[in-house]
């Protein structure tokens, strides 16, 4: 019987493309999202792109302890995902109580059902934020993690220890908790059928959707924050993750996890391609992939961002034997189809 997956956060940006290749993988996927940060779009999306029409969708927030409860109650439940949380940086600062409850409570109280149901194997998405400025670049799993700058950082490596101290105190009990944390760099891209992509409410924070929004006359230039860092261009270096590269990593990390894989019942591995790219470089390579010339001006610094992030891959790469494939040329191809294809979506 196939094993089933549990994704919390399923019908957002990067939940909708992990039940995408969880399903291609042979996976049965269950989702619950609470809508909060999304619509339906990307979920039918999903089912258009599986040819499935009947995954189950539970409409729940993971903060009702009641809620979760049902999932596990409902499904024999081999493996969670969890994404269900709050991502915007200056939202956090602004509103703490309200990212705390939130990413917090609703960790706590999947790793509770899944405790009190006999356990589970747990894959929590955390973030690079959690190296902050990092001196030593690029970062490895065993670089230190830096002080939070943010409530949001603060709760994915709260999040990330409180799964450890779960997996630690099951460890050879009859409910045995195992856990990944996969720190992302930065996602960007879409699924090649532009059919499921990134789908920001309001303003974008995050730079490709800025891009693509600008592209497309739905903003009117791009600010590109900071031109006098110390790097070759000046701007800031990144390391961009097309999507579904980064949705195959959660196949291989679950699939690891269920087949018996680890070699601890807690690990953590980086997810990012290894390269760095510059926010100007990632402008440019936008203009020419999509033969778009994009209205930008160089503008001050922005408040928290750090000059330089990229990922040392290898522990993944030997450990889940997986591998970033797709260029940013074609992430950013991906990125406009699906922006073009948003305004026909949604006309
Ligand atoms: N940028 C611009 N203009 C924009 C948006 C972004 O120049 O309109 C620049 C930023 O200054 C940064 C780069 O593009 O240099 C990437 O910015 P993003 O906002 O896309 O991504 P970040 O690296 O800031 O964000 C990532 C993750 C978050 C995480 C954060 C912590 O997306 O989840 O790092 O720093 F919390």
């Amino acid at each position: 019987m196939a094993k089933k997956v549990l994704v919390s956060g399923g019908a957002g940006y990067i939940g909708s493309h992990v039940t995408v290749e969880l399903i291609s993988a042979g996976y049965d996927v269950v989702v619950a999202d609470n809508m909060s940060n999304c619509d339906m779009t990307c979920f039918e999306g999903v089912k258009k792109i599986t040819g499935k029409d009947d995954i189950p969708f539970y409409q729940i927030d993971c903060c009702d302890f009641a809620s979760v409860n049902r999932l596990f109650t409902e499904h024999e439940i081999d493996a969670v995902i969890h994404f269900a949380a709050f991502k915007a940086v200056g939202e956090s600062v602004a509103e703490p109580i309200k990212y705390y409850r939130n990413n917090l409570v609703s960790f706590l109280n999947i790793l509770e059902v899944a405790k009190s149901h006999g356990g589970c194997n747990v894959l929590f998405s955390s973030s690079a934020t959690v190296y902050g400025e990092a001196d030593i670049l690029p970062v490895t799993e065993q670089t230190p993690r830096l002080p939070a700058t943010s409530p949001y950082g603060n709760t994915k490596q709260m999040c990330e220890d409180i799964l450890r101290d779960v997996v630690k105190a099951t460890t050879g009990s009859e409910n045995v908790i195992n856990g990944i944390a996969l720190r992302y760099f930065n996602p960007i891209g879409a699924h090649p059928s532009a059919l499921i992509g990134e789908l920001p409410r309001g303003v974008p924070n995050n730079l490709v959707p800025f891009i693509t929004q600008t592209a497309i006359g739905k903003r009117e230039c791009l600010s590109i924050f900071g031109n006098d860092y110390p790097t070759e261009d000046g701007t800031c270096l990144r390391d961009y993750i097309d999507v579904v590269d980064l949705a195959k990593a959660h196949v291989a990390a679950v699939s690891r996890m269920i087949d018996g894989k680890m070699k601890n019942g807690y690990e953590v591995f980086n997810v990012g391609t290894g390269r760095p790219v510059s926010v100007y470089e990632l402008v440019r390579a936008f203009e020419r992939v999509n033969g778009i010339e994009l209205n930008y001006k160089f503008v001050d610094r922005r408040p928290g961002d750090v000059v330089a992030i990229w990922a040392e891959t290898t522990l993944a790469n030997n450990e889940l034997g997986w591998k970033a494939e797709r260029t940013v040329e074609e992430t950013l191809a991906s990125a406009w189809a699906w922006e073009r294809n948003l305004s026909l979506l949604q006309k």
